[in-house]
């Protein structure tokens, strides 16, 4: 079966959170269960530069609204002597420029994103139609979140063959919502503005159109397919997700198992595995002594690495980082995003030097290391699709405190006197989101952390779980199944 995988990041290219993992480590997983998968691509900067070798395919030009574009084929290592084949969209005036994918270096959207994401979705659904100009044509176009949401729409209104549409959902607080001129500018037809169709509180959006035209539609978790048929996680959207549930469903993301791997992480300062747990604190020691903490093996230190927005939860963890210096604890956190949410966290670490360190930055080094060497990984996300930290965190022994949302609760079993005598607790999860509930959990894992053997047991338990891609690339194959042959 053929299928083409559309993203808009994929690391080791371009990464800013999840997707860029996934959008390596998915594809080459399915193509291991014989998927003849390509990845489509717009070709940043970094893209450009990281693909070694590059052959000239195809030229586009649209319409006046799209700037001359080049596609470019290569190949994306995945492994050691592993590749998958990508396309690239070369289109100097919408992706040559400093700065992320989405926005500039100050954290704005770019203003021509409608145009930059549209002529994705468009190469991407025409790639995907008998009006290719490729030999190759997949049976399948794989879209993720709203940066191809348009594909389905183009594929919608293109008369000829077609590929099937798969839409998968990382993330439903991004929809790429633009004013509602933009429509015809992209080369679609006015109707698509409708209820049916693009439309969303008058504006048209690219997430809604994929929702609406793919033919199916998966999230990340089967915990998020359930919330965001719910207002409260719907953004809006909850109605029609209702209305298409059965088309519908939640996989769960794996985790490159090769990438990330204590027994062979290059990063790390000693390698070790569920038999030479005692190793781990080896990482323990280096990293207090890299961050300018106290270097004491029974301190407990506490990690956190994410973009710093609304959604992981940041606030709670500001009003109860004090309390660090009352349990004697330490605290690292690695990230960046929210400039306000960025200061705090750096008041926090002048008010606390000895308990709390804040790295601000993308660090993919210290993010293993950091993995590694912590003992209590946190995620007080408000809400997560899907989340893969607690995934590496659990494969390194690091046991996870998260809220009970999303992707969080489908991969974290609690720590109750049941799960801790059926050997299945692998973290500490709570409730509700109050900064109450947050310090009972962390309360609960330093209680436990006293327990050394209780702790080690916790410890193999999370490293024995099976975090790899493998039964969800088996799910996605299905799905592409069922879609391309009904
Ligand atoms: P999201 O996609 O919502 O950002 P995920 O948990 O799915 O959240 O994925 C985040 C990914 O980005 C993880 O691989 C995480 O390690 C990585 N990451 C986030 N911030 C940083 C950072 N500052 N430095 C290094 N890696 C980071
Ligand atoms: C999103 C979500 C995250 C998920 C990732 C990859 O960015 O916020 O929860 O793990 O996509 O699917």
């Amino acid at each position: 079966l053929r299928a083409l995988f559309i993203t808009p990041e994929i690391f080791p290219l371009c990464k800013t959170g999840g997707l860029g993992d996934v959008s390596a480590a998915l594809p080459a997983a399915l193509r291991d269960l014989n998927i003849d998968i390509r990845i489509l691509l717009p070709g940043y900067p970094s893209v450009l530069s990281g693909l070694k070798v590059k052959r000239k395919l195809a030229e586009f030009n649209f319409s006046p609204h799209f700037p001359v574009a080049t596609l470019i084929a290569s190949r994306l290592q995945v492994h050691v002597n592993d590749y998958v084949p990508i396309y690239v969209i070369d289109c100097p005036e919408l992706y040559k420029r400093e700065g992320g994918p989405y926005s500039n270096a100050a954290g704005e959207d770019w203003p021509d994103n409608a145009q930059r994401f549209g002529l994705l979705s468009r190469i991407g659904a025409l790639l995907a139609s008998d009006a290719s100009p490729l030999a190759w044509i997949p049976e399948v176009v794989h879209c993720n979140d709203w940066q191809s949401g348009l594909t389905p729409a183009y594929l919608h209104f293109h008369d000829g063959k077609k590929a099937a549409s798969l839409m998968t959902l990382h993330n439903l607080a991004f929809q790429g919502c633009f004013p509602p001129g933009e429509v015809g500018r992209l080369g679609l037809p006015s109707e698509s503005l409708s209820m049916h169709g693009l439309e969303y509180y008058g504006n048209m959006s690219f997430l809604k159109a994929g929702i609406f035209y793919a033919n199916h539609i998966t999230t990340v978790s089967p915990s998020y397919a359930e919330e965001i048929q719910q207002e409260t996680l719907g953004f809006g959207l909850q109605g029609l997700l209702t209305e298409r549930r059965n088309h519908l469903s939640g996989i769960l993301n794996g985790i490159d198992t090769t990438i990330w791997n204590p027994q062979t992480d290059p990063y790390i300062c000693k390698n070790y595995s569920i038999r030479t747990l005692a190793a781990k604190s080896v990482n323990k020691l280096a990293l207090q002594q890299s961050l300018g903490l106290e270097v004491n093996i029974t301190i407990p230190l506490f990690a956190a690495i994410s973009r710093i927005s609304h959604q992981k939860g940041y606030d709670l963890l500001l009003q109860i980082a004090p309390m660090l210096e009352k349990w004697s604890a330490q605290l690292v956190v690695l990230g960046s995003g929210n400039t306000a949410l960025e200061n705090q966290l750096i008041a926090l670490q002048q008010a606390f030097p000895k308990n709390i360190v804040v790295r601000i930055g993308y660090d993919e080094p210290l993010s293993h290391q950091i993995e590694a060497g912590a003992d209590c990984f946190l995620m007080p996300s408000r809400f997560e699709p899907c989340g893969l930290n607690q995934m590496y965190s659990q494969r390194y022994g690091t046991l996870p405190l998260v809220h009970a949302t999303g992707g969080l609760q489908d991969t974290v079993v609690d720590t109750t006197p049941r799960t801790i005598a059926n050997e299945t607790a692998s973290g500490f999860i709570f409730d509700a989101v109050t900064p109450q509930s947050f310090l009972a959990a962390i309360e609960r894992a330093l209680a436990t952390y006293g327990n050394r053997r209780l702790w080690r047991s916790l410890q193999r338990n999370a490293m024995r779980k099976d975090f790899s891609w493998k039964t969800s690339a088996l799910a996605y194959r299905s799905i592409y199944q069922k879609i391309a042959f009904n």
